[in-house]
């Protein structure tokens, strides 16, 4: 594997620590019956990375074991709550999301394994869907992208989808927000002059000041963060990395981040979708 040395690692400090290197060998199998791919050959496309592995495989034991047993999920809490808002009239129109959805979220499996994807012409993500819906058929109020309304709902859907192989579409269509998402994916950013490669691609397994680093994929978004006591939507991780970088960041739900979201979860092609996940 290729190591840069850019000039932000040395500030950063970013080191081999021989203890933690690499990802561990742990197994995930969520409430004892559902078992995760948490480590697949890496997606054609991908040239600097041969292998892929879930964020969970970089983290502590203590921070992995709440994420074997939904009753220790702290994330479920958020989601319960979504499910009732599912259930719950909102808007103008009186009409709830089970209104229509009459199967309940369940009718939603295997969609967030496919998301994002491009539906009249443009990138679409789950937010996307979730807000469309609010204000052209029920008449409701758009909810703000990182709350925990939208984010539970987030996790709702993609829960149904739990332990489903990754598979977005990069070709087609997608192609052209792709090849924009893979650019900004090695753009150096700011004042260190790193791009998420940098971090991602030629230092997992390393440390960076406290944290393991994982491959920065996203199979397990939203995640629920333990320090921020919250489930946090991808944007609002990309904006964390970037600003780490001492640049200036695009904003969540910008057309930037649409792009690389469908870049960073082709990334993950084959691995199992674990939302919502925990981290620390
Ligand atoms: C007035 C009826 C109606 C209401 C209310 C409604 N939906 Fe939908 N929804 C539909 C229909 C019809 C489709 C399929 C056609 C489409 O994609 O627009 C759909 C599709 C979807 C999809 C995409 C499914 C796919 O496989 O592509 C999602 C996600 C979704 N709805 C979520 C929601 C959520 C969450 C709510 C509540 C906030 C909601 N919907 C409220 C009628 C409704
Ligand atoms: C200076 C190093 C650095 C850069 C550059 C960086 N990140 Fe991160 N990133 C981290 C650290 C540290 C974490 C927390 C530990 C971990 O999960 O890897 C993290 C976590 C993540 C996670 C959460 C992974 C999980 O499983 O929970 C994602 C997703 C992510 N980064 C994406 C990106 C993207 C996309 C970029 C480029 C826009 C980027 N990062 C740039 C350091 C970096």
């Amino acid at each position: 594997m290729k190591k840069t040395i850019a000039l932000g690692s040395v500030i950063l400090g970013i080191a081999a620590a021989p203890l933690v290197a690499g990802p561990d060998d742990d197994a995930l199998v969520i409430n004892d019956e559902l078992e995760m791919v948490t480590e697949a050959a890496a997606p054609e496309h991908l040239e600097g990375i041969r292998t892929i592995y879930s964020g969970w495989r970089f983290r502590t034991d203590e921070t992995q074991s709440l994420q074997l047993d939904d009753f220790d999920n702290p994330a479920m809490l958020t989601v319960d709550a979504a499910l009732e808002a599912f259930n719950t009239v909102d808007g103008t129109e009186g009409k709830s999301c089970a209104s229509c959805h009459t199967g309940g979220p369940e009718e939603f499996a295997g969609l967030t394994a496919s998301m994002p994807k491009v539906i009249d012409g443009k990138l679409v993500v789950m937010e996307d869907l979730i807000n469309n819906h609010r204000a052209e058929v029920m008449g409701a109020e758009p909810l703000k992208w990182s709350g925990q309304e939208m984010q539970g709902m987030v996790a709702l859907i993609g829960l149904q989808s739990r332990g489903m192989p990754v598979n977005v579409k990069i070709d087609g269509e997608a192609a052209p927000f792709w090849e924009q998402g893979k650019e900004m994916y090695y753009t150096r950013y700011g004042q260190l002059e790193m791009s998420c490669a940098n971090c991602h691609e030629d230092n997992y397994g390393n440390m960076i000041r406290a944290d393991h680093l994982s491959q920065g994929q996203i199979n397990g978004f939203p995640t629920y963060r333990l320090k921020q006591a919250r489930l946090i939507s991808k944007h609002n991780r990309f904006r964390g990395c970037i600003r780490d970088t001492r640049a200036e960041t695009f904003a969540e739900g910008s057309d930037e981040f649409r792009a690389l979201e469908l870049y960073v979860q082709s990334r993950g092609n084959g691995l199992s979708v674990e939302t919502p996940a925990v981290r620390q």
